[in-house]
């Protein structure tokens, strides 16, 4: 599941974010996911109450999630509370070293929630958290 204007990588701020678009990057993901026999299902938006709605409507029908809420991960109670209602594990992840960068990216409202977070891999955060959710669930 991606936030705000996940749908722009590739152009936006690529020091940061990289050079892949976010089609590119379900590419990888879903050739990962392939290759462990594992199904993906992948939503943008840049609402927060399609984003919740969102939730609500997989819940039953997932193993987990894989999380990049962009900034809503710093705001976003609402976000905080579908996830934790969906009780579904999901990890955390961020395409940038968000502890590098400004101090307000330094605060997740769900971190606490997620299994682990993974943060400054570029496109590598997505494979990395798909092979952590995976190994988490089959633990
Ligand atoms: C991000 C980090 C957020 O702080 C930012 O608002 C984003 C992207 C990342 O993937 O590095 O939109 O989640």
């Amino acid at each position: 599941m991606n936030g705000p204007k996940l749908d722009l990588l590739g152009q936006r701020n690529p020091a940061h974010y990289g050079q892949r678009t976010l089609p590119e990057i379900e590419g990888l993901l879903t050739e990962r996911a392939r290759s462990q026999d594992v199904r993906l299902a992948f939503f943008q938006a840049d609402d927060e109450g399609r984003l919740v709605h969102w939730i609500a409507n997989e819940a039953p029908s997932v193993d987990g999630w894989l999380v990049n809420a962009g900034r809503l991960t710093h705001t976003s109670h609402a976000l905080r509370d579908a996830l934790g209602s969906a009780g579904k594990p999901f990890v955390e992840l961020h395409l940038s070293n968000v502890y590098s960068r400004e101090t307000f990216r330094r605060t997740s409202v769900l971190a606490d929630l997620a299994v682990g977070v993974i943060a400054g891999f570029k496109e590598n955060s997505y494979l990395l958290a798909l092979d952590a959710l995976i190994a988490h669930l089959a633990s």
